[in-house]
């Protein structure tokens, strides 16, 4: 007998020993390890080993992960002229999703050669240019001069020169890089469960990562931390919170970076985000915004039962961090893009083609096609 559930809620479609989202304990584990207790601990380098070998490796393991993800940044001149062409007013979603899926036009083979070795290749190499890719776009829309990669500089140390120009403090770099460990994995998420389903077909790699990057860009999903910026923008000072939530909550609106269909006591990013968050803002000197999401999040938690998600503080973070708001996103993605590929790797293990059935609610059959020029 078919189960049916809307969105697929409580359907357990997959088995994974990646990450695990307990939703009632307000836990997040990445290969038996509390989320809590790796961040702060480990760099996302050491994440990212985590993820694609399922254990932390010892100093010798991550100094090669970290050589070579260095050493794969360079991106083909094509991508880069992509990026440099790419409208000024481009969604750098858009321009990531494309550049992605431009580089398997770079490697014919790739549905060819699908051996586990050469798809945890291109796994190095996808995660090793995302930054890149987004780090340049900012740039080139700016009109500024693309630096070349560099190596000796962590993924999250990198992106933040990159983008800017200018080589980060250890401060922020460290912030970031916490902020990447906890974005790196996330369950049966709807990007990871989009790239499962893609490499379930037995596509290609770039081809998955595409169809993640298109289904993290939506607002319920990655795109509710540019909607938190956009929202304290829109509410402007501490003193109108009170009256925007109401408004917003009589019109039956969503708060953005608040909730979590899986999460319902807490998520466990969030509290992470959120001491970050005060941090910075008190450092450069803007507690507004922190004040103002603190009021938000205790009007939500009293009137709604709802808490933060780990959108909510997270925006605050890069808005301190100097990451443009349209930045957020491809952030997230930078980070999850580890994530995505140990789900692609996983799959591809014991793959089985994903084929729900859809409850056809349409007209029941036995109706007679009438000819053209007599339909109404
Ligand atoms: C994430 C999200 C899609 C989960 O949705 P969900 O599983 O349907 O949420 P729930 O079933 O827990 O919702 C319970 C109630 O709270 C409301 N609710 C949930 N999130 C809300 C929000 N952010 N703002 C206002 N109300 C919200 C729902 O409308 C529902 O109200 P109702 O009982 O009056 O119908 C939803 O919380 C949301 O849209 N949040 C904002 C976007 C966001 O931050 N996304 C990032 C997730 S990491």
């Amino acid at each position: 007998m078919p189960v049916s559930s809307r969105g697929l809620e409580g359907i357990v479609a997959n088995t994974t020993r990646l990450s695990a989202v307990i939703g009632d304990k307000g836990q997040l584990i990445y290969c038996g390890y509390d989320i809590n207790e790796l961040a702060g601990k480990v760099s996302y380098e050491e994440v990212v080993f985590l993820l694609w070998n399922n254990r932390l490796p010892n100093r010798r393991e991550l100094s090669e992960c970290e050589e070579t993800l260095r050493s794969l940044r360079q991106l083909p001149d094509g991508v880069v002229e992509l990026i440099k062409n790419a409208p000024k007013n481009a969604n750098p979603m858009d321009v990531m999703r494309t550049a992605i899926s431009m580089l398997g036009m770079y490697d014919p083979d790739a549905l060819k050669e699908m051996s586990a070795d050469a798809n945890k290749q291109r796994a190095r190499s996808i995660t090793a240019k995302i930054g890149v890719i987004a780090a340049y776009f900012h740039r080139a829309r700016q009109g500024k001069e693309l630096p070349p990669v560099r190596g000796d500089l962590g993924e999250a140390a990198h992106f933040l020169y990159l983008m800017s120009g200018e080589e980060p403090t250890k401060e922020a770099a460290d912030t970031l890089d916490v902020a990447f460990v906890l974005h790196a994995d996330h369950g049966t998420n709807a990007s990871t469960f989009s790239a499962r389903v893609t490499i379930s077909t037995l596509t290609d790699v770039y081809s998955a990562i595409t169809s993640a990057i298109g289904t993290l860009k939506g607002p319920l999903h990655g795109g509710a931390n540019e909607g938190v910026i956009h929202m304290l923008e829109e509410i402007g000072s501490e003193d109108r919170v009170d009256a925007y939530i109401e408004k917003q909550l009589a019109e039956k609106k969503k708060i953005m970076g608040i909730g979590h269909r899986v999460y319902k006591t807490l998520d466990p990013r969030a509290p992470h985000l959120r001491n970050m968050a005060v941090k910075l803002s008190e450092k450069v000197g803007e507690p507004k915004w922190i004040k103002m999401s603190e009021r938000i999040a205790q009007l939500m938690k009293e009137k709604k039962n709802l808490n933060a998600n780990v959108d909510f503080y997270s925006a605050t973070v890069y808005h301190s961090l100097g990451i443009p708001t349209d930045l957020f996103t491809p952030v997230f993605a930078i980070a999850r893009c580890s994530g995505w590929c140990a789900h692609i790797l996983e799959q591809l293990e014991d793959n089985r083609l994903f084929r729900p059935l859809s409850e056809y609610v349409g007209e029941p059959v036995g109706k007679k096609v009438v000819p053209i020029d007599e339909r109404p």
